[in-house]
């Protein structure tokens, strides 16, 4: 009803004195009008103000344009406060007459103001509800968290580091940059002995000393740094970048490896081998691998090992723990008595076992991978099909891969 009468008002078809008058003693009007007194100048004014007003707001489009309204008129500097402030210089009997007036528009058009508000304010929420229909069947969008991808070598590295503390191992660290002395010396490379020249070494200029730094060429100076540095007994891993002078599908100049190392008074190979088997089948998430121990040469273990796996290739597709097929994955052996003396540690107190392994090489193997390099590429097209999502941290108790 009072929205009919507000349109009315609107559309000016009711803009007349005359007609609204009618209207409003008609009943169609909410709020009393003044009728024509001793003051009918000042009334009139007030009349004519109040129905401008009440115009206006109804023809308000939306809640920020009535806003605009009610501070015309009722604003600090609006109009009926201007005329409310006229009342102050009316002798008192004026101001009597002349406030219950002026209050009454003030209320009429408050109230218009409020009814008005409603209005829009239901307007504004129908037309969110038709614009904003949500299909709750589309499928939920990734986080921006979880949009970019962690490269499988660093997701095999977490994937190592999960599987190997979970036996009570703590990861090392070395500086990429290495000694001869850590790379080779200390492990047993006698200087001028053939097994440094298999190693394709990135040598950097000689010192003055006439010594030479490289890039490191292998994970074990770090078993020769942490053997140093700390007593036994000992129990790290230590996965890392690699370098030698090689390139090409199944070689880059940068690898990664992981080296473990076990020292303690009672370590055998015994041990090694049931670490090595448990790792093997967490890794590659089997619940049995056969494994084979080779007899091999490393300078730095004595007997010296290299393990295969158990796998089934089948239309390039290779698959651990089942078939009758072989793969080498590993170097292990007893740590060479040499190379605990070098590192301050009594070969007759203690022993222990290490390992090597390129990592580079499991992640291809565990994750369907054919070309090396492609891990080097960073081509975001490769790493968004094989890289894994930032918070599926691989855990023993959640999965691996999973
Ligand atoms: N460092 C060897 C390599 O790069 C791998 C290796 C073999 C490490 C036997 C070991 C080990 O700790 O015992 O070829």
């Amino acid at each position: 009803m009072r929205d009919n009468l507000l349109a009315l008002i609107a559309t000016g078809s009711c803009a007349s004195e005359g007609q609204f008058r009618t209207r409003a003693e008609q009943g169609h009007l909410h709020y009393p009008l003044p009728g024509v007194g001793k003051t009918g100048r000042r009334m009139s004014d007030i009349q004519h103000l109040q129905t401008e007003i009440l115009g206006q707001i109804a023809a308000a489009p939306d809640e920020a344009a009535l806003e605009a309204v009610r501070v015309a008129a009722l604003g600090k500097k609006g109009s009926i406060s201007a005329l409310l402030a006229t009342l102050g210089k009316m002798s008192p009997d004026e101001r009597k007459s002349e406030g219950a007036k002026i209050n009454l528009a003030k209320d009429a058009v408050s109230r218009a103001l409020a009814e008005r508000r409603d209005v829009l304010k239901a307007v504004a929420l129908d037309a969110r509800l038709k614009s904003e229909t949500i299909d709750v069947t589309l499928p939920v969008r990734d986080a921006s968290a979880e949009q970019g991808r962690v490269h499988p070598l660093t997701q095999v590295m977490d994937e190592l580091t999960a599987i190997f503390a979970d036996m009570g191992f703590a990861v090392a660290e070395g500086p990429d940059i290495e000694t001869d002395d850590y790379n080779f010396t200390k492990l047993n490379f006698p200087e001028g002995h053939p097994a440094r020249e298999m190693h394709d070494t990135f040598f950097f200029n000689p010192k003055e000393d006439g010594s030479r730094m490289l890039l490191r060429t292998h994970t074990s100076p770090v078993q020769v740094r942490t053997m140093l540095s700390q007593k036994p007994p000992i129990r790290i891993i230590c996965p890392g970048r690699t370098y030698r002078i090689d390139s090409d599908a199944t070689h880059t100049p940068q690898f990664h490896q992981v080296e473990g190392l076990v020292i303690d008074k009672g370590s055998h190979l015994g041990h090694l081998k049931w670490i090595l088997h448990e790792f093997c089948k967490a890794f590659f998430e089997v619940e049995h691998i056969n494994m084979r121990f080779r007899p091999s040469f490393f300078p730095f273990t004595e007997p010296s090992l290299e393990v295969d796996i158990q796998c089934r290739r089948d239309k390039g597709e290779i698959r651990f723990g089942e078939g009758e097929d072989w793969m080498e994955i590993l170097g292990c052996g007893m740590v060479h008595p040499n190379v605990l003396r070098a590192c301050g540690i009594d070969p007759d107190v203690y022993q222990g076992f290490a390992w090597g392994m390129g990592i580079d090489r499991i992640a291809m193997l565990k994750y369907g991978m054919s070309d090396l390099r492609q891990l080097f590429d960073s081509d975001v097209r490769w790493l968004s099909h094989y890289g894994f999502k930032p918070l599926d941290i691989p855990t023993l108790a959640g999965g691996l891969s999973s």
